[in-house]
């Protein structure tokens, strides 16, 4: 792929998987992420070679159905105003497969549409990767605001749902139910006023890093990298990633592979930033390399390619 170019599907359409993230099930890859166009509001891609991209459908419309689960989350995906159906807006959707349940579960940012003051995290579960997907509502978790997310599987089964708290300011991080469909427990909240966004997780040799974005709206910023012990450890400094504008991206995940996933890539967004398409992006994928000291950096490259 082309770094800030279009990227089309098979069927020549440009990628909208906009705050995405690749979960690897059964062959394939699959790719999730926003499209905010007539009633969408999380797409699906599926690849066996990372290059080509076969667009699965929209996992997540105004239409989806709604299945209340064991919390009383708000169920609404739409709302009317003066005769008008609106719509909310589902951000940085990422799907778990859920080994206890074999549900594939969906954890995303949601909003009423109009403005960001719900600050709610949503969830949606299905049978299948790519479709049939229930809607189980928003809520804030424990009663914080929660905006940027990601997930993070610690390796022993259990899940993590990491994001900005306190009007941006803190990073929490929530452990899941075994079912992934609820937070558990609040496990630590983190970055204390750092207004880092944009969370993106990975394991290296026993480390958990995280990147992330500062909280500039859509305009890029400065990516850091930091590390821990474990997700729910001693968290350490913040340091720069990138160039000052992360080669003009906001973080959304990092993909892991490679023969023994011993290779990772770093996977933004480069946001179109102004009207109408503000909520579009163009992809920026820039392989992460380690120093001697096992520091991850990233450097510019025109293309890269990913790998399994
Ligand atoms: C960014 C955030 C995006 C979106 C945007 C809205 O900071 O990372 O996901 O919420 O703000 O302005």
């Amino acid at each position: 792929m082309k770094n800030g170019k279009p990227w089309p599907d098979t069927d020549g359409n440009p990628i909208h998987a906009h705050g995405g993230w690749m979960l690897r099930h059964g062959g394939y890859i699959y790719w999730y992420g926003e499209d905010r166009r007539d009633n969408h509001y999380v797409s699906c891609y599926r690849s066996a070679d990372l290059e080509n991209w076969e667009f699965r459908g929209h996992i997540l419309s105004t239409d989806t159905p709604a299945e209340a689960t064991g919390g009383r989350f708000d169920l609404k995906l739409s709302w009317e105003k003066d005769g008008k159906t609106r719509k909310v807006n589902i951000e940085r959707p990422k799907v778990l497969y859920n080994e206890r349940t074999k549900k594939f579960v969906l954890w995303a940012h949601y909003e009423n549409g109009m403005d960001y003051r719900d600050a709610r995290a949503c969830v949606a579960s299905s049978d299948f990767p790519d479709r049939d997907f229930a809607y189980h509502g928003s809520m804030n978790p424990f009663g914080s605001m929660s905006r940027d997310c990601t997930v993070f599987e610690d390796g022993t089964g259990d899940a993590y749902f990491i994001s900005t708290a306190r009007d941006n300011a803190d990073l929490h991080v929530y452990r899941l139910t075994e079912d992934y469909l609820n937070v558990a427990e609040l496990e630590k909240a983190i970055y204390n006023h750092e207004y880092r966004e944009a969370p993106a997780l990975f394991e290296r040799g026993g480390r958990v890093y995280m990147i992330s974005s500062y909280c500039t709206g859509w305009a890029p910023n400065q990516g850091k990298w930091c590390s821990a012990d474990s997700v729910t450890g001693r968290w350490g400094l913040l340091h720069d990633f990138g160039d000052k504008t992360t080669f003009g991206s906001q973080s959304a995940f990092v993909w892991r592979g490679g023969q023994n996933g011993e290779r990772y890539w770093y996977v933004g967004d480069r946001w179109m930033g102004g009207e109408p398409k503000y909520f579009e992006s163009t992809y920026v994928i820039l392989e992460i390399r380690f120093d001697e000291k096992g520091d991850p950096f990233i450097e510019w490259s025109e293309e890269t390619k990913l790998i399994i």
